[in-house]
């Protein structure tokens, strides 16, 4: 049974470390964060998917570390560190490259390396392998190299890492085949392209393709609140066509790690190609005018009752990107709520996944007493344990942008 390591314990990678130490495999968990490598051995899980008493039913195999040193002993190292942007909007390898360097310097004759972070077409063969050879070592020849991108999509049940098809392109034959005899193990299905480039572009695609269909539903929605037609009723009625339609909801834009960043990668790359990519930039701009539509639309509902958003009492439900998740990064809740406290907004929040937001210095209020309070409840995101139908019913006023208030009869709603 194969030994593997995984660099970098966070959503991805902490979900397979616990997948190949289920199979039976040692697993060498390697974290920049003591604090992430400590709680794994107190077997604290700090991700959603993963619960305490998964990773305490394999503490035994799941060795965890802020040495790189201990990686010299696995057949397989994934890499699994974040890829995000700079401050310009440019890919930041910064994390990836101080993980590949640490593991150049541990790096055996006949292991495999695999990366998951997502990222643009050649980083595999152009960065990572270079770097890896500072070992002496060459890619593909006293080591195996490939890509496989990560498409866990976190807080979902249906799909799992087990029966997600996974792909995979190697440098090499060889590496391709020795990548796919291990994600066999916790992977049902394999999809081998014919290179790292490939299986890179694969991932971006996947990503382009949500965020270019929800810029599209927003930017319709943008246009349906000046028109008076519902939104809602409109994706509602195309989505029974049987074919050739894809339902998408609009919403107040995008967040988490990957919608807000990865497009960008790809179209940094192409202005290498005299290529500008336009659908990803406007999508981008769409998608990124969603929290000041949204703003303005609360502006109107309180308008229309007569208040100045001044001092306004607003609570938000839900500040997670997603519903379900706890996962802050990159939510528009955030943007709303600055864009709401510029104005002069009295700001309070409820999200059962998300106890503080500490950049706001503003902790989670019991959902009774802040509807009580409250001048609008604004629904930003809708996790599954709220009862929306019992918000729209007991708030003064309701701002809605994920439409599910849609079948309360209630008149002081606003939708999106
Ligand atoms: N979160 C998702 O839903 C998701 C889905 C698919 C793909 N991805 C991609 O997977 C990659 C990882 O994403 P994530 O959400 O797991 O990130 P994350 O921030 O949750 O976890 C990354 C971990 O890497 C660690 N790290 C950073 N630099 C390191 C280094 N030099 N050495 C060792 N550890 C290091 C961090 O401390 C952190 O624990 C990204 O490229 C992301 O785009 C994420």
């Amino acid at each position: 049974m194969a030994t593997v390591g995984i660099i970098g314990l966070g959503y991805v990678g902490l979900p397979l470390a616990v997948a190949f130490a289920q199979e039976g495999c040692e697993v060498i968990a390697v974290d920049v964060d003591p604090r992430k490598v400590a709680a794994i051995e107190a077997g604290e899980s700090y991700i959603e998917d993963v619960s305490s008493e998964q990773l305490r039913g394999v503490a035994g195999r799941i060795h965890s570390t802020t040495r790189y040193a201990s990686l010299a002993q696995a057949n397989a190292v994934l890499v699994c560190v974040p890829t995000p942007l700079t401050r310009n909007r440019e890919p930041d390898l910064g994390p990836l490259i101080d993980a590949t360097r640490s593991l150049a310097r541990v790096l055996q004759s006949g292991q495999l390396v695999v990366l998951e972070s997502t990222t643009y077409p050649g980083t595999t063969r152009e960065r990572v392998a270079p770097l890896l050879e500072e070992s002496g070592l060459a890619a593909g020849r006293d080591f195996n190299l490939a890509f496989s991108p990560e498409r866990v999509d976190p807080g979902r049940t249906d799909f799992t890492l087990r029966n997600t098809p996974k792909v995979l392109g190697g440098l090499t034959e060889a590496c391709a085949e020795r990548a796919e005899a291990l994600y066999g193990l916790v992977c049902d299905q394999i999809v081998r392209v014919s290179s790292p480039e490939a299986a890179e572009l694969t991932k971006l695609l996947e990503n382009i393709f949500r965020s270019v269909n929800i810029a599209l539903v927003n930017e319709l929605a943008m246009l349906t609140d000046r028109m008076g037609i519902d939104i809602w009723e409109v994706v509602e009625a195309a989505s029974t066509k049987p074919y050739g339609f894809m339902r998408f909801d609009p919403g107040p834009g995008m967040g988490g790690h990957c919608l807000p960043v990865d497009p960008f990668y790809l179209s940094w790359r192409a202005r290498e190609f005299d290529m500008a990519t336009e659908f990803i930039e406007l999508a981008g701009q769409v998608n990124q005018q969603m929290p000041y539509h949204c703003v303005a639309k609360v502006q109107r509902a309180l308008n229309d009752a007569g208040l100045p958003v001044k001092g306004a009492r607003i609570v938000v439900l839900g500040v997670s990107y997603k519903p379900g998740v706890g996962d802050t990064r990159e939510s528009p809740a955030l943007k709303i709520i600055s864009l709401l406290r510029e104005l002069g907004a009295d700001l309070s929040y409820h999200d059962p996944h998300v106890p503080t937001l500490t950049d706001f210095g503003l902790s989670s209020t019991d959902l009774e007493q802040a509807l009580t309070d409250a001048d609008v409840a604004l629904i930003v995101t809708a996790h599954p344990t709220v009862d929306h139908d019992h918000v729209a019913r007991r708030a003064r006023l309701v701002v809605d942008l994920r439409g599910v208030t849609r079948s309360s009869q209630v008149s002081s709603v606003m939708r999106l």
